[in-house]
C-alpha cells in the first residue's frame, strides 16, 4: 500500500503541474480537465492512507518518503508540450492500473474484500482517466 501511495501522490503532482504549465490552443479544455483528474487523484491518497492503517501497514510520512518508494517517474523539465503531458499522463495512469491490479491479486490471495473493493473503485477511476487522456490524444 505504500508503493501505491507513493505512486498516487506522484501522479497527483505531475497531474497539477501539467495543469499549472499547460499551454496551447486547447489550454482551457486541458487546464480544467487535469484540475478535476487531479482532484479525483488527490482523493484516493487518504482512502489508500487509511486502508493501510486499518490492515497495520505504513503510510507515507514526507516528500523524501515519497521518492524512497515512487514507481511512476518525476517530469522535472523546464517546458512540456501539450500533446507529451497529455502521453505521459495517459501512460502513468495505466501504469497505475496495472499496481491496482496486481495489489488486487493480493488481496484476493488473502481473502481481504474491503480493500479489494476500494482498489476496484480505483480502477474504474483510473480507467476513466486514462481514456479521457485517449480520446484527446486520438483527436489531435
Ligand atoms: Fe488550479
Amino acid at each position: 500500500m505504500r508503493e501505491l501511495l507513493a505512486d498516487v501522490f506522484t501522479l497527483y503532482i505531475k497531474t497539477k503541474n501539467f495543469h499549472w504549465h499547460m499551454t496551447g490552443r486547447h489550454f482551457r479544455d486541458y487546464h480544467l480537465l487535469l484540475d478535476e483528474q487531479g482532484e479525483q487523484i488527490f482523493a484516493m491518497t487518504d482512502d489508500i492512507a487509511e486502508r493501510a492503517r486499518k490492515l497495520g501497514g505504513p503510510t507515507i510520512k514526507s516528500i523524501s518518503d515519497i521518492s524512497a518508494h515512487q514507481s511512476l517517474k518525476d517530469n522535472n523539465n523546464e517546458f512540456v508540450p501539450p500533446n507529451e503531458m497529455l502521453t505521459e499522463l495517459r501512460d502513468d495512469n495505466q501504469q497505475l492500473t496495472r499496481f491496482l491490479r496486481s495489489a488486487h491479486e493480493v488481496c484476493d490471495k488473502y481473502n481481504d474484500v474491503a480493500t479489494a473493493s476500494l482498489i476496484e473503485n480505483w480502477i474504474d477511476e483510473t480507467e476513466r482517466r486514462t481514456w479521457f487522456l485517449r480520446e484527446i490524444e486520438l483527436g489531435q
